[in-house]
């Protein structure tokens, strides 16, 4: 195992009616700006939940944070933090909103060009508190100190992140997601799965207690994401369950002392920046193609997962290795995922642009074996 520092300062408030203790952990005296997204919060009574547990304090509200947040959006929401001298943010919604949250904590108290604590990683040594209210389990993003944001302009999507951008306290109330449509329910078990996988599907350093609880993950999700989908009522079981397995994919304890990667995750995020596919859509498509790519240099933990997640435990080297790959996508394909580029209407010319841009960038993931003239390879097997 490789040597770590773990830190995690995320209080989290989970179960039914959780959000009325939202009080217990705000300043009496804090200024507030309640920031969501589109509205489905005020639709499922969430942001009744919020407001009542608000009671007597000052509340100024944010709405209108899209998905695959804007950096345009969120500097007029900084704007507001400055002026008003807003010192507590409190995100309701889904990933997008807690992550846009985050950078409106960071930038407000930033000096210079906003725009590079994305484009340069520029440090940020101060930023407003914040909590959460999650409504949609996916990203992780209520338990870790990361984000992702989008520059509509420019069309260029960056990932932040800072141990001051850990929430003081997420509330994960699986009654929330109730109100969430088949395909938001299918991307966070999709996403939550390809968080594992690239903190998993590595390479061997010895790791026996975050290869388990890295395979209890995958397990979970692929037994209660099923069940789940199978049913227009949703059960609280079953969705407390995907919920604490979307945070705990994703909060950074499987990720310690092990070889992360991300690759998948960085070339998604020009498949969404450009085509606006969907976050958990755009690894499903990616994460076939690059463990085919990886077949030989990932082989150990492929044959891993092959026999731990799969059950597959004939065959040659080589087809339990693409055995599994198979497996993988048809599971995504299962729930309702189109795998394919083609699927998405993304052709070849998007393929030019998004290798150009990784040449340019000069690194993929976290790791040497995804090149970045490997990008182009790695899409044009998913067409
Ligand atoms: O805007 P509203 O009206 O709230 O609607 C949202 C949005 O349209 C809706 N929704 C959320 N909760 C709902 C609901 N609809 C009904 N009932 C509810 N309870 O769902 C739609 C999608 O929401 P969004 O927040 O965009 O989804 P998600 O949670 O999947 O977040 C995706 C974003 O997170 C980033 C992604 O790149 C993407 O930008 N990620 C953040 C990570 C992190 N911070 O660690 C890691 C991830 O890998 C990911 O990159
Ligand atoms: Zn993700």
């Amino acid at each position: 195992m490789e040597n770590f520092d773990f830190y995690n300062p995320v209080n989290i408030l989970f179960g039914k009616g959780k959000i009325a203790e939202i009080n217990k952990h705000i300043p009496k005296n804090a200024k507030i700006l309640m920031t969501y997204g589109g509205g489905s919060i005020k639709k499922n009574g969430v942001y009744d939940q919020v407001i009542d547990a608000l009671d007597g304090y000052s509340i100024t509200e944010f709405s209108g944070i899209e998905a695959n947040p804007h950096f345009e959006t969120l500097m007029k929401a900084v704007g507001i933090v400055r002026s008003e001298k807003i010192d507590f943010l409190l995100a309701v919604g889904g990933g997008s909103v807690l992550d846009g949250t985050k950078f409106i904590a960071a930038a407000t108290y930033f000096e210079g060009d906003e725009w590079d604590i994305l484009a340069n990683r520029a440090p940020i040594s101060k930023a407003v508190d914040l909590g959460a209210v999650l409504t949609l389990a996916a990203t992780g993003s209520e338990m870790n100190s990361g984000g992702v944001v989008t520059k509509a302009a420019t069309k260029e999507k960056k990932a932040f992140g800072n141990p001051l951008l850990f929430p003081k306290f997420s509330v994960l109330d699986p009654e929330t997601t109730y109100s969430l449509p088949r395909r938001q329910i299918v991307n966070g078990i999709v996403d939550a799965y390809v968080h594992v996988m690239e903190q998993y599907l590595t390479y061997p350093v010895n790791s026996p207690v975050q290869d388990r609880f890295a395979e209890g993950i995958l397990l979970t999700l692929l037994e209660e994401g099923p069940k789940g989908l199978a049913s227009d009522t949703p059960d609280y079981e079953n969705r407390a369950n995907l919920m604490w397995a979307a945070t705990m994919a994703l909060n950074g304890l499987i990720g310690m002392g092990v070889k992360s990667d991300w690759a998948t995750h960085m070339i998604g995020h020009e498949l969404t920046a450009f085509h606006g596919i969907d976050h958990a859509v755009t690894l499903a498509i990616v994460l076939p193609g690059l463990l085919t790519k990886l077949k030989e240099q990932r082989g150990e933990k492929l044959l891993q997962y092959a026999e731990r997640i799969w059950n597959i435990t004939e065959g040659s080297d080589e087809e339990r290795k693409t055995l599994a790959i198979q497996k993988t996508e048809e599971f995504f394909q299962s729930v309702g995922i189109g795998t394919r580029l083609s699927d998405h209407n993304v052709g070849q010319d998007s393929i030019d642009t998004i290798s150009k841009r990784f040449l340019e960038r000069g690194y993929v993931g976290m790791l040497p074996d995804v090149a970045v003239t490997d990008v182009a390879e790695i899409l044009e097997a998913r067409l």
